[in-house]
């Protein structure tokens, strides 16, 4: 049976390149697969981390995740620290990894930085941390951004290497999912960024937990060129935030560029921004609502959660007991 895993940091705001790129495509799944989502808590802890702001920010992840559609009992959703199978495996993916290939990660690099003798370890072996994720639950299929391929890529060598070592064929390799070329959603401010939470200008993105006023505020504010739209794709080229604006109202509304630029090609910006704002506060104004009628009800979300570890736990813990007895670890 195909089983889909997927995590998300909970170590910020939930913005609409996260909506767009990320869990409106996890929703579309849930029909067709058995899905489980996963706030990745021990992740957000490799670099610093509040621990109160931390425990709201799961919260807040997972109360968008709901809010956007996510079933929590057709699928699982629950914090990866409720379920000790992610720690344990880790500890073995550790013993299977070579430093080699840890040193090729890219995102180590960026994130580490210039000054590398100061990350923690546990950023350095952050991908086999995210390999023990999917792989506690042999999971098929990952779905990803294009920026987590080089990660998916070294859990398939963990997997296999692991399979090799100890003569077994216990593991699958899992397949990525890569969604979100089509819905990189870009900075407001710079249509050459990608849209961060990161980011210090809060008028760069649109948190899902924007109102109607802010969504229209930062669209206005949205930065354009002179130009009127253009009538083709084509006319998109170097023209970057043009192609945001163009990319954002395709994905919200479903369609290709193309289409939207039949519609709109030759109109003002001003204009164009007018229908993107009546838009997005369509598809995003009730997910922000019910977003936030589940933060005004923490206990609930956290029964949630609670009950998608129970669940999690049921899948990961006898995967993880057969994973003792294959690396010999004695159960007297
Ligand atoms: N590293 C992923 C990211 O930053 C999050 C993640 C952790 C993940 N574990 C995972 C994604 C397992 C997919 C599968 O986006």
């Amino acid at each position: 049976m195909n089983r889909i895993f997927s995590g998300v940091q909970p170590s910020g705001n939930l913005h609409l390149g996260n909506y767009l790129g990320a869990i409106r495509n996890w929703v579309r799944l849930q029909g067709d697969y058995q899905c489980i989502f996963c706030m990745v808590d021990m992740h957000a802890i490799t670099v610093w981390q509040d621990p109160a702001e931390l425990r709201q920010k799961t919260r807040e992840v997972a109360a968008g995740m709901l809010a956007a559609g996510v079933d929590p009992v057709k699928n699982i959703l629950f914090n990866q620290s409720q379920v000790s199978a992610h720690a344990e495996l880790a500890w073995v993916f550790n013993c299977v990894a070579r430093i080699g290939w840890l040193n090729r990660m890219t995102q180590f690099k960026e994130k580490a930085g210039k000054n590398r003798e100061n990350a923690s370890v546990g950023l350095y072996a952050y991908p086999n941390l995210m390999a023990a994720d999917i792989l506690a639950y042999k999971a098929t299929h990952v779905p990803v951004g294009e920026d987590q391929k080089q990660h998916l890529e070294l859990a398939r060598d963990i997997a296999q290497k692991f399979n090799n070592d100890y003569g077994v064929d216990f593991f699958p390799q899992p397949e990525p999912m890569i969604f979100g070329a089509a819905t990189r959603v870009m900075s407001l401010r710079d249509g050459t960024k990608k849209m961060s939470k990161s980011d210090e200008s809060e008028y760069s993105r649109i948190n899902m937990t924007d109102d109607a006023d802010a969504i229209a505020l930062k669209f206005r504010k949205a930065k354009t060129d002179p130009e009127p739209l253009p009538e083709s794709v084509e006319g998109l080229e170097g023209r970057p935030e043009a192609a945001n604006l163009v990319g954002i109202y395709a994905a919200l509304s479903d369609k290709g560029k193309a289409d939207v630029l039949a519609e709109f090609g030759g109109r003002t910006f001003s204009e164009f921004k007018q229908a993107l704002t009546d838009l997005a506060v369509s598809v995003m104004g009730p997910i922000n609502q019910e977003m936030k009628r589940l933060l005004a009800d923490p206990a609930h979300v956290d029964a949630i959660l609670r009950e998608g570890g129970r669940r999690a736990d049921e899948i990961a813990a006898p995967i993880m007991q057969e994973i003792k007895e294959i690396v010999g670890f004695l159960r007297p």
